[in-house]
This record gives structure tokens, sequence and C-alpha cells, in this order.
């Protein structure tokens, strides 16, 4: 079998592509960087030190006005965003595709999450990002109902799939509301197209340590002292001076040259990767990330589960396994011979399981603007009971049916689950193979808390 072929995240490539700086600092005597916030070092919401100078430099660099560094990951800092944005009470717009923290945000800010709908693609199975005339329709329907603190969108997608960040940033600006970007998967795009928030997530596309991230901020509609307040309530008090230090160095390699030269080096590996795999006729799709690889299992009849666990029993390790897709992160140093091996790989997934395509993936039978028919935290607290899925219709969600990864819930606790939703949750059920149980768990009878 040889040795493993990890095609996962982080980007560094189990150390390959290691911001030099950082490599440096582990070559130390072990634990030497292991230090608290003395006066020289400082920490993220310090004004003094090093780490308040390295975060200035840091929004410089990416075009910010303010950047906090972050050690519980991009999960960790959407939820700083949207506490910081939103006052309790208040409801938020995020999108259907959304990563499960900004939920846990709407749980611990007794924040009201309008969970808008996606294009959606029958054939990949993938959500969209929304175009721009698509959120001027959700804005307007969802302020008909009521006013909005703070609008949410994905940008890039896990794929890697890219917004019009350009066109999304006005439209929610001319309807009063500040954009908030999760770029866990991106560069800082959203920034430069006028988002007010954005978060990064600097093991995805950087050469950071898993956990290290920055929130960027700009403008007039974020308040910095209200953003470092929400950091205070989530972090903690000892935060790691290891990933501050990946944090200054990730972006460090990111804006320099010897950083683009090595992306441009990956990159050219990955465009021979695909060139090969269309040459022998593997089906992959497009993503505007050309580190990531989409392959469309669904058009060789194979879900992207069962490929994940076939490839990974024969040492090939995924990134994303989704009932029509399996993606691939090559990182910013991809493998030895992955050129040769994956596509030598994926011939034989297609021998050993290929047959017909897949049948269309079944749109999800979600409206436009979901609301919430009990508050999320009270209904993931309440006092619960389990039901078979084909009997929940009708039924308020106790808890998320949530694939991870993607971590995108299929179902969100306080929603009310109708015929069409729990018969679509069954036949996901059997899509996403030992994801999704054939039970769920919904508030019992009188909803009142545990
Ligand atoms: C879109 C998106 N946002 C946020 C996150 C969370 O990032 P982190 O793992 O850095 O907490 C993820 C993780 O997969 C993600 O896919």
């Amino acid at each position: 079998m040889g040795s493993p072929l990890h095609l996962h995240l982080p980007a560094h490539g189990r150390g390959r592509a290691l911001a030099p700086a950082l490599s440096a600092l582990l070559r130390g005597r072990p634990g030497s960087w292991d230090l608290p916030e003395l006066p020289a070092v400082g920490g993220p919401l310090l004004a003094e030190g090093a780490v308040a100078e390295s975060q200035q430099q840091v929004a410089r660099l990416l075009g910010a006005e303010r950047c906090w560094f972050g050690v519980n990951g991009a999960s960790g800092l959407l939820q700083v965003a949207l506490l910081a944005l939103a006052p309790p009470g208040s409801r938020v717009l995020l999108p259907r595709n959304l990563h499960r923290s900004l939920l846990h945000a709407c749980v611990l800010g007794q924040l009201e999450p309008v969970l808008f709908d996606l294009p959606f693609e029958a054939d990949t199975g993938l959500w969209q990002p929304p175009p721009p005339e698509h959120l001027q329709r959700v804005i307007a329907a969802a302020l008909a109902q009521g006013p909005l603190a703070a609008v949410a969108v994905v940008s890039p997608t896990y794929q890697g799939r890219k917004a019009d960040l350009m066109g999304l940033a006005p439209v929610a600006h001319s309807a009063g509301l500040p954009l908030l970007v999760d770029g866990a998967h991106g560069l800082g795009d959203g920034i430069a197209a006028g988002a007010d928030l954005e978060v990064l997530s600097l093991q995805k596309s950087a050469g950071g340590l898993a956990q290290s991230a920055l929130l960027l901020a700009q403008g007039p509609r974020v308040d910095p002292a209200a953003i470092e307040r929400a950091l205070l309530w989530l972090s903690s008090s000892s935060p790691s001076a290891l990933l501050l230090a990946s944090c200054e160095t990730a972006i460090a390699q990111l804006t320099s040259s010897g950083g683009a030269r090595q992306r441009q080096r990956a990159s050219s590996r990955a465009a021979r990767l695909r060139q090969r795999c269309s040459a022998l006729g593997l089906p992959w799709l497009a993503s505007d990330d050309p580190l990531r690889l989409i392959v469309h299992t669904g058009a060789m009849g194979i879900n992207g589960l069962e490929a994940d666990a076939w490839l990974l029993e024969r040492g090939v390790i995924a990134e994303l396994p989704e009932p029509a897709t399996l993606t691939f992160c090559l990182g910013l140093a991809p493998p030895a011979g992955v050129e040769r091996r994956l596509p030598r790989a994926l011939l034989a997934l297609r021998q050993a399981l290929a047959g017909p395509a897949l049948p269309l993936l079944e749109r999800p039978p979600l409206p436009l603007l979901a609301g919430l028919a009990q508050p999320i935290g009270s209904a993931w607290r309440a006092r619960h009971e389990r039901v078979r899925l084909e009997a929940a219709a009708g039924r308020i969600a106790a808890e998320p049916l949530c694939p991870y990864p993607p971590g995108i819930p299929l179902l969100v606790p306080g929603e009310r689950i109708d015929r069409e939703r729990a018969a679509w949750l069954q036949r996901q059920s059997r899509l996403w193979p030992g994801q999704i149980a054939d039970t769920v768990r919904v508030v019992a009878g009188d909803g009142a808390d545990a």
C-alpha cells in the first residue's frame, strides 16, 4: 500500500509548508515558546506588547483597520463576531450552509437565527454562495418580518467556491446591515470587497497551526470595543503563545514572496493533477481554490462517503466526503507523487465501485427564510424525547442534525419539522451513512427546560 497519502487539512501538510519562522520556533528547546502574557509579549486584548504590534501589522498587510488573533479557531472568532454585532434578542440573518459555530453563537448570545436558503446544485449536492440579487431578496423578505442586526455569508465554501463579495457587501450595507464573512477557507477577500468583519482559519488556506485564526474588521458598522468585550467573554485568559505566533508567522508567510512562490508551485502541481484526472476521464468539479480538488463521485455512481471509506482503507485520506463528491485538500506543499498516486487510486476506485451516475440529489425542502418555532437555546436544553424520523413531523427539533465534516446543520434546534422535511431527512440519513441516525431528539410535550 505504501505510505498514506494525506490530502486533508491543515494546509501545511504535516509540517512541510509550515510558516518558516514557526518551524524555527518549534525546532527550539521543547516548550521554550510557551510563555504567559509577559509585558513584552502581551496578548490579543492588550494594547502594548509584541502581539498588539503584530495584530496591527497583520491588519495593515490584509487591508483591514483592525485585527485580532484567535486561539480557538475560526469557530471561536465567528462566535466573537456575531456576539459583537448583535445584542441579545436580536435577529441575525444566516446562510443555510453556515458553520455550526454561528449557531452556537446564537445560543450564547440569545440571538434569533433567521436561516436563508441558498442555490443548490442537484447533480453535486453542493450549496452555492448567494448571488447579490438573491441576498437582496432575502434581506427584503427578512426585514419585512422585523429588524435585523447583521447578515453573514460563507465565502469561499469548504470546497473553495467564492461568493461575489463585491456585489454582496453593498447589498448588505444599503439595507443598513453589517456583513460578516465566514472566510475560514479563504485569504481575506471579504475585507478587500468591503465586508465589515471577516474571520480566517489559518490552517485551512494559510500555513498556520490548527486553532490559529484571525478576525479582521473595518468601517463604522463595527465597534472595536464590542469585539474586545466578546473576545474577553469567549477566550482563555492564558492564550497559547505558540498559536499566537502561528497567527503572525502564517500571515508573514502568506504575504511574502517566498510564500507566493510556494503557493504558485503547489498550484502548478495541482493543475497537472487535474489535467491527468481529465485525461483519464475522472470527473472533477471546478473550484476557485486551486488547491482543492473536488471529485464528482456521483458521476461515477459512487456516494462520496463510500468512496472515502474505500480510499481510506487503501491509505488515501481525503478531507471532505459528501453524498456526491469527495474533496481533497492538496495543501501548500502537496505530498510527493500525488500527481501519480491519486489518479491511480481514483481509477482503482472507479473500477471497484463505479456504476451508472447517481440520480440528481433532491433539493432540500426549505423555505427562502426559516425562523424557529422555539428559541434555539431553550429548544436545545429542553426536556426531550427521541422519535424515529418518520414520526417527527410536527415536532420541534431539540438537537441539530449535522454531518461533520462539513459541519453544516440540516436541522437546527427550535425548528419545527414539517412532513416534507421529515421525509427528506429520512432520505438524507441514507445518503450520509453513519452520519445521521434514523431517530431525532425532539422537544418533549411541554417543552420545559431540562
Ligand atoms: C465554513 C467554515 N467556517 C468555520 C469553520 C471553523 O474553523 P476552525 O476549524 O478553524 O474552528 C469551518 C471548519 O471546517 C468551516 O468549514
